[in-house]
């Protein structure tokens, strides 16, 4: 084994980064027996340098996070601050002053991962970013490497674990919406700021980052269609109870079926209670990655928290300095097809409307109708009236989703519907 240690400099030390830091202390040797060189922890960039951080060196805390990736000396930049600056200016810094990087960021990494895999290839060194999607999951690597020789088709999974958490509260403890956020805050689940995570931006991020390897090409945060949770009311859980489902938040990126454009999607759906993703609870993540040969994979684990997301970026590290050992630098960016990614109207999916109709003859004929003209075919319709009202649930089958919301809108136009109550898609059967 090599004696001179490999430096690590930890950019952020709140949720995350203190699982790094405390890993990287009670696991010193095994570390530096699988790496074959020790590490030493060169330096630990925050904002707040007063602040008190359990079993953390205060000597090795610094404000200046600039001067600690400029060192030169440093061989690992670990990122785990978040967001888009500094983080971006820090990460690109550390290449050109000759540090790997391993980064949780998947923000940065949707909105600008180009940048980064561009300095990255000009420094001659690693990007790895396992931690960046669905916590303790390997997902990236599978996808980078294990997967490498196959054709993916389709990603579809739970990717947030603070949505999954509010929902899994709402559903079966009949928690309120804030109450679960402030719990699924607490815990650590959470963006900074948890915005990210209810209207679905992390989520979206993540399914650009999976998108973008699965399917070789570039794909950024703009071009995924996001819907976060936040309209998602316990009478829509109750809803999808009585059709014998639940309601998630997906993440769906596919390969269009003439293989000539992509999708990426993000948005709360019903799935039946008989599907694998309807049993992920808490913050717990699963993803299916459907591929031409190996068929179809299932990756499951937590989702978020600090433990299970320093467990990724612990690997990560591994593998990195690995790398750095043997004069090698692993996978860079691979989006030589260049598939371009469609717009959200051209998905194949099915909707579940909730309609607040008069309950005289005729009105149901004409709700019919509507869809008809739309194209759009229905599978079931419920009603229930009461005092000249009637409440109208209608599922369809599949179509396109220009369709299903140009239906919805022609719905709204009609004199007998006083009110969409909710709508939403449908997946998973
Ligand atoms: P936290 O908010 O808990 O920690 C952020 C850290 O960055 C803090 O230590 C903060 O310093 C430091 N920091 C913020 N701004 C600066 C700056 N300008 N210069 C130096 N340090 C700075 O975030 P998390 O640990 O939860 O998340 C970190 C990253 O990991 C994010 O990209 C997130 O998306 C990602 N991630 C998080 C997961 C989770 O479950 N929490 C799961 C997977 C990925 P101070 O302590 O002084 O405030
Ligand atoms: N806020 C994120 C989530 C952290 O809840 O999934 C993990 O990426």
């Amino acid at each position: 084994m090599r004696t001179r240690p490999l430096k690590v400099a930890l950019l952020g030390c709140g949720v995350v980064g203190t699982e790094v830091a405390r890993i990287m202390t009670t696991h010193a040797d095994d570390l530096a027996a699988r790496i074959g060189a020790p590490l030493e922890l060169a330096g630990i960039a925050v904002r707040r340098p007063g602040k008190v951080r359990d079993g953390i060196d205060p000597g090795l805390v610094t404000t200046d996070a600039t001067a600690l990736v400029k060192r030169g000396d440093i061989d690992v930049v670990i990122e785990v601050i978040g967001g888009i600056e500094p983080a971006r200016t820090l990460i690109t810094t550390a290449f050109e002053h000759g540090a790997s990087v391993v980064s949780a960021n998947k923000a940065l990494l949707a909105e600008d991962g180009t940048t980064l895999y561009d300095a990255a290839g000009r420094g001659g060194r690693d990007l790895y970013f396992e931690a960046a999607v669905a916590g303790a999951i390997p997902l990236v690597r599978p996808l980078r490497e294990s997967l490498a020789g196959d054709r993916v088709d389709r990603v579809l999974g739970i990717v947030n674990g603070t949505t999954n958490f509010i929902l899994d509260r709402m559903d079966t403890a009949g928690s309120g919406y804030s109450e679960a956020l402030d719990e699924a805050t607490a815990l650590g689940y959470a963006e900074a700021d948890p915005t990210a995570d209810v209207e679905g931006f992390d989520a979206a991020a993540k399914a650009a980052i999976l998108a973008g390897i699965a399917f070789h090409t570039r794909v950024r945060l703009d071009d995924v269609h996001r819907e976060g949770i936040t309209e998602v009311t316990s009478a829509d859980l109750a809803s999808a109870k009585r059709m014998g489902c639940t309601v998630k938040l997906l993440a769906i990126c596919e390969r269009a079926a003439d293989g000539r454009s992509v999708t990426a999607r993000v948005h709360p759906a019903m799935i039946p209670l008989s599907h694998p993703l309807a049993s992920v609870r808490e913050a717990y993540n699963a993803v299916f990655v459907e591929a031409e040969a190996a068929g179809q994979l299932m990756f499951y684990g937590p989702g978020a928290g600090g433990a299970p997301t320093a467990s990724a970026v612990l690997g990560d590290l591994v593998a990195v300095c690995r790398n750095r050992l043997a004069g090698a630098t692993g996978p860079g960016e691979s989006a030589y097809t260049r598939l371009p990614v469609s717009p959200m109207g051209d998905v194949v999916t099915r909707y579940h409307i909730s309609l607040d109709v008069a309950d005289k003859p005729g009105v149901l004929a004409q709700v019919a109708t509507v869809f008809a003209e739309h194209g759009v075919s229905i599978d079931t319709v419920r009603q229930k009236g009461k005092d000249g009202e009637a409440s109208l649930v209608v599922v369809t089958h599949r179509a396109h989703d220009a369709a299903l919301s140009g239906t919805v809108e022609a719905l709204r136009g009609l004199d007998t519907v006083r009110g969409v109550a909710s709508i939403m898609r449908v997946e998973g059967e």
